[in-house]
């Protein structure tokens, strides 16, 4: 049987009966191409996931409480020493690496194009967030006299012009050859009849398969295996769109390693109950995030004695790991949510579709979702002021306008440029 044969018996099984007449309409090359993207889609799981979509969301929570952290404003003297320097040390070693999550696009900001090539309008010449980025891990380079492997994760979508775009700028000035890229993993589109999307090109319509995709993508595409080449130890993985996000925070490694935590995050206090932030908590004795999407009204709202939220420590993609937990949890399969959108899609008589309501299933994962395969967590609450300048929405909160004002009073009062 050849792979065009294998795909249709494939597609038979599963129903997808319209994706065995495309072939029909399409020349043998991309015929070719089809029955390859075919034959890679786990049309097991698809169905899985589409089944998913029509049962409710079970909780299964026993207990449910507020997360244990320490305030980086409150450590004493001796304890943000300690912490600095095992933190520092660890640097120093070269144990340590970053990951940029870059997948995304931009669109919820209007901007055409991967996430990271967007210029914040700051200093009157603005930076572009990889910019921005890149210059926070030179700053810890030359402070500890080492050069941060730095790896981006893209995706299909965008990693050619992401490419092209850190070319044009040589990288900001970052040494190219401690600078990857690798790209994400997609997953197709489903009607709301569990009927995969068809794209322009005559292809089966996929998407990002969201941010949790980035372990397993750090093994298949070979970037863990280089991390331990260069001996790491310590990975660091955080958003493409925080303008202040410190990517090389030595109190928050040295108190990982301190307290032997396998897994570690930065938080700041929401700024209220309804921001658009997933929040840490311990769900059943282990650690979790629940996303501003899925958060009920109460648990958002639900204060503690003193009138502050109870759930107040705001996940800011943060986050950190050691080597042997990203190996963990790099083969492990995370959960995925849906969300059901409005895609475009070419119907069976080849015509493009543009719907008006949301009509398919995307589904993700979650960078977070991971926290829950470890008992604990280590959380340093770090300030708003410092450590959070996201930039999401074209106006109004987190926006360009509200991440320069933040971005360029942080560097007004380190008395900077
Ligand atoms: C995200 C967090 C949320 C947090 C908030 C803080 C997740 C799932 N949600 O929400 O908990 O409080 O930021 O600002 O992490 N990305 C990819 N590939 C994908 C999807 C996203 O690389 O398939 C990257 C983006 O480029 C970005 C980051 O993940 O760097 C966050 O993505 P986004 O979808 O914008 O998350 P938010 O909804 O803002």
């Amino acid at each position: 049987m050849n792979e065009i044969e294998k795909a249709k018996e494939i597609l038979n099984e599963y129903n997808q009966i319209h994706i065995v007449n495309l072939f029909d309409k399409i020349d043998e090359e991309k015929q070719v191409e089809l029955a390859k993207q075919v034959l890679n889609i786990d049309f097991h799981k698809m169905a899985e996931l589409y089944e998913n979509t029509k049962k409710e969301i079970e909780i299964k929570e026993k207990t449910i409480e507020p997360i244990k952290y320490l305030d980086k404003a409150k450590l004493t003297y001796e304890e943000k020493q300690n912490f600095d320097n095992l933190g520092i040390q660890a640097v120093k070693n070269g144990e340590y690496a970053v990951v940029t999550m870059a997948g995304g696009q931009g669109t919820r900001l209007g901007h055409p194009g991967p996430k990271g090539t967007f210029k914040l309008d700051v200093y009157g010449k603005g930076k572009y967030l990889f910019e921005i980025l890149a210059e926070n891990l030179k700053e810890a380079n030359k402070k500890y006299g080492v050069t941060i492997p730095w790896y981006i994760m893209t995706s299909r979508e965008n990693n050619e012009m992401t490419k092209d775009f850190l070319e044009k700028n040589n990288y900001f000035g970052y040494d190219k050859s401690y600078v990857t890229l690798f790209m994400q993993g997609e997953l197709p589109l489903v009607n709301t009849e569990g009927k995969l999307l068809i794209s322009k090109d005559m292809k089966i319509k996929e998407a990002s398969d969201g941010n949790g995709g980035t372990y397993s993508s750090l093994r298949s595409s070979g970037a863990l295996a280089n991390m331990k080449e260069r001996g790491v130890k310590w990975v660091f993985i955080g958003s493409v769109d925080n303008a202040l996000l410190k990517m090389v925070d030595v109190t928050l490694l040295g108190m990982t390693i301190d307290k032997n935590y396998q897994i570690a995050s930065k938080t700041v206090v929401k700024a209220n109950a309804h921001e658009r932030v997933g929040v840490f908590c311990k769900l059943n004795n282990h650690p979790k995030v629940i996303e501003y999407t899925e958060l009920p009204e109460k648990m958002a709202e639900e204060v503690d004695s003193n009138g502050e939220l109870k759930f107040s420590e705001s996940h800011i993609m943060c986050n950190l790991y050691s080597i042997d937990a990203i190996e963990k949890i790099s083969t492990e399969p995370l959960m995925y949510h849906t969300a059901f959108k409005k895609n475009s899609y070419i119907d069976e008589d080849g015509k493009e579709v543009i719907p008006e309501e949301p009509n398919s299933y995307k589904f993700e994962s979650f960078i977070f979702d991971a926290f829950e395969f470890f008992d604990d967590i280590a959380i340093l609450r770090g300030t708003r002021e410092d450590d959070f300048a996201p930039v999401k929405n074209k106006e109004g909160a987190d926006s360009p306008k509200t991440a320069k004002e933040l971005y360029e009073k942080f560097w007004a009062r380190q008395g900077e440029r």
